[in-house]
């Protein structure tokens, strides 16, 4: 166990150029990295033939059955006491979690892990082998529940399908069935007799935010008493696989071959995945940020979709200083000042 809560020691060895209150922070480069960042697409497009490879590489890249990384790190490291949970969502998938008791509190936060991570954040991963390009330090979600924890918000971190040890399925589907475990995390906080009254809050990153957006489309009376939402990158599958054919200097002509490339392994095409027709219906405060310059998406797709939310009271921040996916993960770690105030005027 750390002396230094996380966020702290990062604070200390990042040297960055932070300034209070605007919450900027100059990211320096990783060491020893040697890609170039956002990718250089090739000057002349690739033969047909390796075209056609890139795109079945992309429908096979939504595969269930790929292996991912333990839980890397327990709640017991920041000294918070847990319990192993499992609950099971409507199509009969089995998911595992913490449940980080708050003494005292009737007010509870429901974490939605980003792709590739788990409950627990991401190991370290090679340059070679990032989940997203440029992005391959590891990450450790334990420090976020630890401040939300002492901020008095009991915890449910669980893994979403094809994470952690939360049961495998056929296909990574970004948000759209991972909804179902979405809706399981939100009953089983109902059936607990500990936690059956507790105000709920939602914390949801990346696909984690994604299947949040699909599940209170899908199931919004299990809503009804989830006070606040706090959204980290949402990521429209669209926008993505078009930043990944451009590095790849492929042409958008090829647009339409991706969308089926994903349908044929997961079910649905483009237009299924889209965020936007989702945030229409959101009728909770959500706060959104996002890594301003993040060249896996534009910035235009976490505006559309902000913009989309029906609702006043919303806001959207965006991360300077940086091009890289993973800061949006550490972020909260390191200034939590925002989401906790956001929870704390929303929940009570
Ligand atoms: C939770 O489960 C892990 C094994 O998956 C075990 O090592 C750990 O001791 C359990 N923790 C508690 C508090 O039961
Ligand atoms: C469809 O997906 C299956 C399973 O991944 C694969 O074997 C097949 O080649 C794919 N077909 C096309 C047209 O991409």
């Amino acid at each position: 166990m750390r002396a230094t809560p996380f966020f702290l020691a990062i604070l200390s060895t990042m040297t960055p150029s932070l300034v209070i209150g605007q919450e900027t922070t100059t990211y320096p480069p990783l060491p020893g990295e040697t890609g170039t960042y956002p990718p250089t697409p090739p000057e002349t497009p690739p033969p047909e033939n390796v075209i056609q490879a890139i795109l079945s590489g992309i429908g096979s890249g939504f595969l269930g059955t790929q292996n991912f990384p333990p839980i890397h790190h327990w709640p017991e490291e920041e000294g918070l006491a847990y319990e192993n949970v499992t609950f099971t969502s409507e199509d009969g998938v089995s998911c595992s979690g913490w449940f980080i008791p708050a003494q005292g509190s009737d007010k509870i936060i429901i974490a939605n892990h980003p792709r590739w991570f788990n409950r627990a954040g991401i190991p370290e991963y090679s340059e070679a082998d990032a989940r997203a390009p440029g992005s391959w330090w590891a990450v450790n979600f334990v420090p976020d529940y630890k401040i939300l924890h002492d901020a008095g918000y009991n915890i449910l971190a669980y893994d979403y399908r094809n994470h952690g040890l939360t049961d495998s399925t056929y296909a990574h589907t970004l948000g759209l069935l991972e909804a179902h475990d979405v809706a399981a995390s939100l009953r089983y906080v109902r059936s607990r007799e500990d936690t059956k009254h507790m105000k709920i809050g939602l914390f949801s990153r990346c696909v984690g935010a994604n299947a949040n957006l699909h599940a209170s489309t899908l199931y919004p009376e299990l809503f009804e008493n989830v006070q606040a939402q706090v959204f980290a990158q949402p990521l429209t599958v669209r926008v993505r696989m078009s930043r990944i054919m451009e590095y790849a200097g492929i042409s958008d002509d090829y647009s339409e071959a991706v969308s089926d490339s994903i349908r044929n392994t997961t079910g649905y095409g483009f237009a299924d995945y889209e965020l936007v027709p989702l945030a229409e219906h959101v009728q909770i405060p959500t706060f959104v940020f996002q890594v301003h310059d993040d060249f896996n998406t534009r910035p235009s797709d976490v505006q559309s979709v902000f913009d989309a939310i029906p609702i006043e009271d919303k806001k959207l921040y965006w991360i300077q200083g940086t091009n890289r996916r993973w800061h949006a993960y550490s972020w909260f770690q390191e200034h939590p000042e925002q989401v906790v105030d956001w929870f704390d005027r929303l929940m009570v």
